[in-house]
């Protein structure tokens, strides 16, 4: 068909919707490390006459991302469509309503990827913005949107946070030497991206056990230095002049651990090791995503430890099964992401050949 008469590549047509809420999610994207506990969301404006206004959400107490394209547009919002990748707020929390704010600056219509599951939103931005005579279209990209917001809709669907269990292991799934030693499985670009992922975290944990033989920081390395470190929590208690510490110490159930992280505002917990941390998180069903970072090398033999330390499946009806999320490869590693098979979430992505390599190159 000529895409003229295509109604779904027409402007306002659900070609160009898709296409505007994918630039929405990458402005979202790009302030993922920022923003909690609030949601990093992402927001362009499109005025009547075609030209594009954009924003995202400013670190807390700062404008939400509507806000920021708003101002952006002037008024150029009025008659424009807005689109955005979370649902609007319709509460005054530090900053004014946005589902009013939309409303006010004239837009004739908003196109949102995902409801906001948050107990003061909860369809009600939608709702203020129809009954004000703005034309909702929902569920654009809701499936992308949902992925890179699952921390935050965890927390606010269970108060707790999304928990991520991250290590790097030989081919043979072995985590350290059985002197303990483990610096450097892998290599830089896999250490790198590891940085990233704390970056993104609000808190990190690791047990007492890798405090005492690794003696890590747990901090965020960059250039120009976070405006803020995550949290660092040690399961069991850190020896004097431990590196982690100042650090919350936390001992018991760790079901417990993670309500009282989420009621601290923790939206994701970077867990990293060992492996009875590894194995406690896992047994107890308790990981939303797998990081593993898997070096060609193997310790080839059965004394080095293992990724979890504890029982595991006494046959292979007990093995349990993830579903891949990503694998990219990273320098000489490879990064492999899995969730667990039953959640609930987006499709596979970006499953790739190791040899159509996106990673960094050359790296450690
Ligand atoms: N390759 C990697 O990615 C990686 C990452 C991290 C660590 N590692 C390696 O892993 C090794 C350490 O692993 P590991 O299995 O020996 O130790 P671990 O998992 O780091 O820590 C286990 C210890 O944490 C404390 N603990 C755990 N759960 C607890 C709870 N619910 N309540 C209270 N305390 C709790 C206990 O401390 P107490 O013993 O004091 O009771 C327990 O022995 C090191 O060799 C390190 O280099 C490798």
């Amino acid at each position: 068909m000529n895409p003229a008469q295509n109604p779904a590549s027409r402007p306002g047509g659900r070609d160009e919707d898709l296409a505007t809420m994918r630039r929405a999610l990458e402005l979202a994207a790009a302030v993922r490390a920022r923003t909690a506990p609030n949601p990093w969301v992402g927001c362009v404006v499109v005025g009547a006459d075609g030209r594009s206004f954009e924003g995202a959400t400013q670190p807390p107490g700062g404008p939400h991302a509507e806000a920021v394209a708003l101002a952006a547009a002037g008024a150029a919002a009025r008659g424009a469509t807005l689109y955005t990748t979370l649902e609007p707020c319709a509460h005054h929390g530090r900053t004014a309503p946005c589902a009013q704010a939309i409303a006010d600056a004239g837009v004739a219509r908003v196109v949102i990827a995902i409801e906001d599951p948050d107990s003061h939103v909860a369809g009600r931005g939608a709702e203020t913005l129809r009954r004000r005579g703005v034309e909702v279209t929902a569920g654009v990209a809701s499936e992308q949107s949902a992925e890179l917001l699952a921390p935050y809709l965890k927390h606010r669907r269970t108060g707790r946070p999304w928990v991520v269990l991250k290590l790097a292991a030989t081919l043979d799934g072995r985590i350290a030497a059985p002197d303990g030693s483990s610096k450097w499985i892998t290599g830089e670009a896999a250490r790198a991206d590891a940085q990233h992922l704390r970056a993104e975290s609000d808190a990190v944990l690791v047990g007492a056990g890798t405090v005492r033989v690794d003696d890590p920081r747990l901090t965020v390395r960059s250039d120009p230095p976070p405006e803020h470190q995550p949290l660092r929590v040690v399961l069991g208690r850190a020896p004097e002049g431990a590196k982690v510490l100042p650090a919350v110490e936390a001992e018991g159930d760790l079901g417990t651990l993670l309500d009282e992280l989420g009621g601290k505002g923790v939206l994701q917990l970077l867990v990293e090791g060992g492996a009875r941390v590894a194995h406690q998180f896992h047994a107890g069903g308790l990981v939303d995503r797998y990081v593993l970072y898997l070096a060609p090398a193997f310790f080839g033999g059965d004394d080095a430890l293992p990724v979890f330390r504890g029982p595991g499946a006494a046959e292979v009806e007990g093995l349990w099964r993830g579903r891949l999320v990503s694998v990219r490869r990273l320098g000489d590693d490879l990064r492999v992401e899995l969730a667990p098979a039953a959640a609930a979430g987006a499709e596979s992505e970006g499953v790739v050949d190791a040899s159509s390599a996106d990673g960094e190159p050359g790296g450690g």
